[in-house]
């Protein structure tokens, strides 16, 4: 064919490593691997109850035993770490929180049964009190309304101590108190678990996107006189990232094994940021809400699921995430499996 057009020709064609998949494949920067991945998980009190969550197709409130039965069946695709959030029964939600200092409540009992079933589990657990505060709060509220930071962190660490000592191989604060690591750290140590790693939600911002969570677990701020009517005065200002900075330094100083990142896609630059900032490995939370946004529009048949999600997952380890939480993590995991034959 012969040459019509009369500006410089390039000799450097990018397009000529995008030619085929075996091309495309060899030089793949980015690879995201189902051994990467937390299947978050909502329990549910009582034997085979599985109550699905409205604004999470696809995922549900399990009791323990149909828990572990997923877990046993994400493990069979490499997915193996698993972060637990019990749905408490309202009935034993108190201002206090007191339900989550109890050693036989449905969190302690389910991590018990669970390492029981599966020892080579990895199990998370959250360290926060909304599950357990009848005003939909991670802390202790004064009585003029203030979210109090010491007292809280006080909680936070008894809390943890009990979920190391029912099994737990990761605690992690997702509660933003100031200080809450270097409590948690003391207090693990001071129990003789030594062995249990801290995952920290450093920089963990007041979004909007955790809407279907807090439906799963019941568990949004209520609306009554002297009770804050979100988080912001705990949770990161979405506005921020040097601040994102800043928490990095104080949770790497006082003793956090893994950073997190949350929400996910919306907040890349900060994943970027705290990547360069650490050498600790980067963990990142695909929120319910980014969960929701694609399965509802794939429900409407205006997306692609298993590209979207797909995308949106490569794109958070892209952009410094080596850990991603995600409600898609068994979902991926399939497609995963599927696309190596
Ligand atoms: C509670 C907690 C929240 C999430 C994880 N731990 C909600 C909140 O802070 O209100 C959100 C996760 C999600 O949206 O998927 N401390």
């Amino acid at each position: 064919m012969s040459q019509s057009v009369n500006w410089p020709l390039p000799s450097r064609r990018p397009r000529r490593l995008r030619r085929t998949e075996a091309i495309r494949g060899m030089v793949r920067e980015t690879r995201l691997t189902p051994d990467r991945l937390v299947l978050p998980q909502f329990i549910v009190a009582g034997d085979g109850v599985s109550e699905p969550i409205d604004a999470m197709q696809g995922r549900s409130r399990l009791s323990v035993d149909l828990t572990i039965a997923e877990c046993e069946r994400a493990m069979e695709f490499g997915v193996s770490a698993f972060a637990l959030f019990p749905a408490i029964d309202p009935s034993l939600k108190t201002s206090d929180a007191r339900e989550a200092l109890n050693p036989e409540n449905l969190l302690c009992a389910s991590v018990r049964a669970i390492k029981r079933a599966l020892p080579e589990a990895c199990v998370i657990t959250d360290i926060a009190l909304d599950p357990y505060s009848s005003m939909g709060h991670d802390g202790l509220i004064s009585d003029s309304g203030v979210v109090l930071n010491d007292e809280t962190c006080a909680v936070l660490a008894r809390m943890a101590v009990l979920h190391a000592e029912a099994g737990a191989d990761i605690v992690a604060p997702s509660d933003m108190m100031d200080g809450r690591v270097a409590a948690i750290r003391t207090a693990l140590d001071g129990a003789g678990y030594t062995g249990a790693a801290i995952l920290s939600y450093t920089a963990k911002y007041a979004s909007a996107f955790y809407g279907p969570f807090r439906e799963a677990l019941d568990s949004a701020p209520v609306d009554a006189p002297n009770v804050p009517k979100d988080k912001k005065t705990y949770q990161m200002d979405p506005a921020n990232s040097r601040e994102a900075s800043i928490e990095a330094m104080l949770d790497q100083a006082e003793g956090a094994d893994m950073l997190m990142v949350k929400p996910g896609l919306p907040y890349l630059d900060i994943i970027a940021r705290l990547r360069g900032a650490t050498d600790l490995p980067i963990a990142a939370y695909h929120v319910s809400g980014e969960y929701a946004m694609v399965k509802a529009a794939a429900q409407r048949g205006w997306l692609d699921e298993r590209q979207c999600m797909s995308e949106a997952l490569t794109a958070i380890a892209r952009a410094g995430a080596d850990v991603i939480l995600t409600y898609a993590a068994l979902d991926f995991a399939q497609w995963w499996r599927e696309s190596l034959r």
